[in-house]
Parts: structure tokens; sequence; C-alpha cells
């Protein structure tokens, strides 16, 4: 795991961003993974001003996102497609043909799931796959002690994870319980992820994510044996670290090629 700790959730989202556009500029058509929440709201501002100062193109990319919620349609302002638009897609150039979110209101939902993994896999797969983390280890919305093999499914939010979201609805009780969420193994078999978490509410769940045991009563542990995984850091998420010293001596010693900044 290559773990990269700023003071700032701003330095965080800036260097993130570098990433982003390495990847997408090394690939002809990059596929990238994408996620919603509080997290990556600043990295996706950070790329739209990268594309309106002409340094970023999302003209030849395919994005698929990681989850939606079941019931709420595309147009409703709490679902994760209007999130998507207002947030990134309306601001930069990329083709509304080449965007896909799991639909949370088809009228076969499993069908609707299958065919989301066979689309990934129609496109190649994902090049770069952004996530968050939910304060109990949740990465998509994969709850503790999902299967790890799980592929894109409609599952049931943790009571935990209604609570934390309801900051979106204007009653807690309109939070839906079920969402479809690309599952664990679709996650692990991107080509690089990019985890992005900021804040004292996440440093146990990050402490347990690439400290703790792989298990899954913390989901994101699993990115222990990813292959490519850059996790983006403040420094209040990271400061239950036992080897926080480490990874800033690694970052330190980086060889020109692998720095992003
Ligand atoms: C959202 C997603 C979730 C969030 C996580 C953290 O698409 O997949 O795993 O990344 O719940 O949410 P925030 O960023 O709001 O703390």
């Amino acid at each position: 795991m290559e773990i990269l700790i700023r003071d700032t959730p701003e330095e965080g989202a800036q260097v993130a961003a570098k990433l982003f556009k390495k990847i997408l500029s090394t690939r002809p058509q990059p596929v990238i993974g994408l996620a919603t929440g509080g997290t990556p709201l600043r990295l996706y501002r950070e790329l739209i001003r990268m594309h309106q100062s002409g340094e970023l193109s999302f003209k030849d990319c395919t994005s698929f996102n990681l989850d939606e919620y079941v019931g709420l349609p595309p147009e409703d302002e709490r679902s994760y497609h209007h999130y998507m638009r207002s947030n990134l897609f309306d601001q930069v150039d990329i083709d509304p043909s080449r965007i896909h979110l799991p639909d949370g209101c088809a009228g076969d939902l499993r069908q609707a799931c299958r065919d989301y993994e066979k689309k990934i896999k129609e496109f190649g797969g994902i090049d770069l796959q952004v996530l968050g983390i939910g304060a109990n280890g949740h990465i998509g919305f994969n709850e503790p002690t999902g299967s790890f093999a799980s592929r894109t499914w409609v599952k049931i939010l943790s009571e935990q994870t209604i609570k934390d979201n309801a900051i979106y609805f204007d009653d807690p009780e309109e939070v839906p319980r079920h969402v479809v969420t690309m599952g664990i193994a679709t996650v692990m078999e991107t080509r690089h992820c990019l985890l992005l978490a900021n804040g004292a509410k996440k440093a146990d769940a990050v402490r347990r994510m690439i400290e703790g045991p792989v298990s899954a009563s913390c989901p994101a542990s699993i990115l222990q044996m990813h292959k490519r995984v850059t996790i983006v850091l403040d420094e209040e998420a990271a400061y239950l670290l036992t080897f926080k010293d480490h990874y800033k001596w690694v970052e330190g010693n980086k060889l020109d090629w692998q720095k992003y900044d």
C-alpha cells in the first residue's frame, strides 16, 4: 500500500488529482471508477479546476460509479446520479454516453447488477477506482462481514451508515435501506485504487484498514491484498497509525518517477 499523509484535506485532494491526471494521461481510453459522499468533493473540485485550465480532459474517459440507492430515481437530488452530475460530470467534457451508474430503480435489480458487471468487463476493467471509507470500514456499500467474493449486488445498509448518511436527507427515516453497490471482488479487480480519508472520525477505520488483520469485519482491510493501492490521508485520519513515521519516510525517499507532485 502506498500511504500519502498530508496536513490538510485540501493538500490531499491536490496530490490525488495529480495521480488521477497521471493515470488519465497514460491511457488512450481510461476507465475510471468513481465514489460519492463528502470525501471526494475536494478531489472533484480540483479535477474541474484542472479541466477548466486545460490541464485535463475527460473526453476519452469511461466512468463507472460504485453505488446508488435503491428506489431513488436519477433526478432525485439525493441520488448519486444527481450528485455526480452536479459535482463533476456537468462541469467537465465527459461524453454522457460513457457515464455508468448502477440503476437503483431497475425493474429487475438482480439482472441490472449482472449487466453492470458485464459492462465493466466489456470496457476492459477499471484503470483507477476512487474510494472513500465508512467509519465502520466499508468500501462501496460493502458493510462489515460481507463476503470478500461479492460482486455488484443489492446490499442492506448498516444502521451506522444510515445514521451517517442521514445528513443528506430531511428525515433519517427517508434514507433508503438498500443500495446497489459494486462488490468487494469487483473493486479488487480494478488496476489501481485511490482511497481518500479525512478527519478523526475515520481514524479507527483507517488504522484497521492499513495495519489491522485482513478481516471481513473491516471490509477495507482487503485492500492490503490489492496489487496497487494509494491511500491519501489528512493528519487527523492518520493519527492512530503505528507506522505513520515510516510511511512519511518512504514517501520522502521516493524516486522522481514514483512521485505525483
Ligand atoms: C460512496 C461510497 C461510500 C463512501 C463512504 C464514505 O459512493 O461508496 O463507501 O465513500 O461511505 O462517505 P463520506 O465520504 O461521505 O464520509
